[in-house]
């Protein structure tokens, strides 16, 4: 009689880093998995930071166990050494794994025999969207650095009529407008302030525009390459520096979410320009992994300049990680449907998602 192939284990891990409380695989995305023939296995308490108890996993056909033995290993933030040293060999890991950041786990997962696919990775195509976590998580940041900036402000957002007297809204200025940005505009309209949007690819302009918000023009046309902006030239910075200067000055609240990938993020709001600001004006800086967009900005905390409060949220996704978790579980069963043919692990490197996700895989001698 012939031995029976052991299913294909997919394991969902606890997240250690402080503060994260996102989950890598929700309770609701666990029995299609197991439909198309895979074992799905539970750290005990990894869905805990998100609400999401041990039961509702089982519920759904998953087993709790050790998950970092599992074939197929998924995980929010990049891995630690010690989390590496609990991956077998031969098996795969998808997750956040900074490729363009100086330290990344890439080379130690290599060694380690680890197959790896970094989300940051997947090419912004349209058939890969349903796959874009950058993207779900992007929408998070922005709609939490809108609440954040509402509720540190010492002003309302909203026009208020009432007995008392009548309250202007408050101008919100969002510098850099991807994903986060727009998500932080359209949250901004919909608490009625009056958002304004600027970006160095003028092809946000309509983006800007559909969403309620005003379009900020400064003629500079930075589009790069992939969909993403290329750093400026110098006599490109003066000019915004000194425009945008007075752009800040007349804002209620500045979120900034401008980034260029591989480089520190670019400085739009200056010492001189938060000092323009009226006092219980409020920044909201979500570039701080990458050195901040604000010259005044302390990554991860809040600071008070100049009677200016500068906001700098390093993790904003895990603070609502009930939604994040769900989107971010989505991203990833799609990854992993491309991956996975007849209950087996079958990449197409031909497929460009999967070749441009992947970091580091065993070469066939290895493998
Ligand atoms: P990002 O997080 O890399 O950057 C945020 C924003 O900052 C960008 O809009 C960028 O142009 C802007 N920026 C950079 N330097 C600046 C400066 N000096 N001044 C002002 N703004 C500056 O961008 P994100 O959110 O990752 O999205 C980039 C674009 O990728 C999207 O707007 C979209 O066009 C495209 N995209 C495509 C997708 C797809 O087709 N699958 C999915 C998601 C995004």
């Amino acid at each position: 009689m012939q031995s029976e192939e052991p299913r294909l284990s997919v394991g969902v891990v606890k997240e250690a880093q402080a503060g994260e409380r996102r989950v890598a695989l929700v309770p609701k995305a666990v029995a299609p998995l197991v439909a198309k023939g895979l074992r799905v296995v539970v750290e005990p308490g990894a869905g805990l930071g998100a609400l999401m108890p041990d039961e509702l996993y089982v519920d759904a056909g998953a087993e709790l166990g050790d998950a970092w033995s599992a074939d197929v290993v998924l995980k929010v933030a990049p891995p630690t050494p010690a989390e590496i040293g609990y991956l077998s060999p031969g098996s795969t890991l998808i997750g956040f794994l900074a490729p363009r950041n100086a330290e990344n786990p890439i080379e130690a997962l290599r060694k380690a025999g680890v197959t790896a696919y970094a989300v940051e990775a997947i090419p912004r195509i349209s058939r890969a969207q349903v796959m874009d976590a950058l993207s779900s998580q992007a929408n998070v940041a922005g709609y939490r650095a809108t609440l954040l900036a509402a509720s540190l402000s010492t002003r309302f957002f909203p026009m208020l009529t009432t007995a008392a007297g009548t309250v202007r809204p408050a101008r919100v200025m969002v510098l850099g407008v991807g994903v986060a940005g727009l998500q932080a505009l359209a949250t901004a309209k919909r608490l009625g302030a009056r958002p304004t949007g600027y970006d160095v690819r003028p092809e946000v302009a309509d983006q800007v525009r559909s969403v309620g918000a005003e379009w900020l023009d400064l003629g500079i046309d930075a589009a790069g390459e992939g969909g993403y902006a290329r750093e400026l030239t110098d006599d490109e910075r003066a000019r915004q520096q000194q425009a945008l200067q007075d752009a800040i000055a007349a804002s209620d609240v500045v979120i900034t979410t401008a980034l260029v990938p591989g480089r520190p993020a670019p400085r739009l709001v200056t010492a001189e320009a938060v000092k323009g600001m009226k006092a219980g004006s409020v920044v909201v800086d979500l570039a701080g992994e990458t050195g901040g967009n604000c010259e005044l900005t302390e990554p991860g905390q809040v600071v008070v300049k100049n009677d200016v409060t500068i906001a700098s949220p390093l993790n904003l996704p895990a603070e609502m990680p009930e939604h994040s978790s769900e989107l971010y579980s989505k991203n990833l069963t799609s990854l992993l449907d491309l991956l996975v043919k007849d209950g087996r692990l079958e990449p197409d490197y031909d497929d460009e998602v999967l070749a441009q996700a992947c970091v580091t895989r065993l070469t066939p001698t290895e493998s």
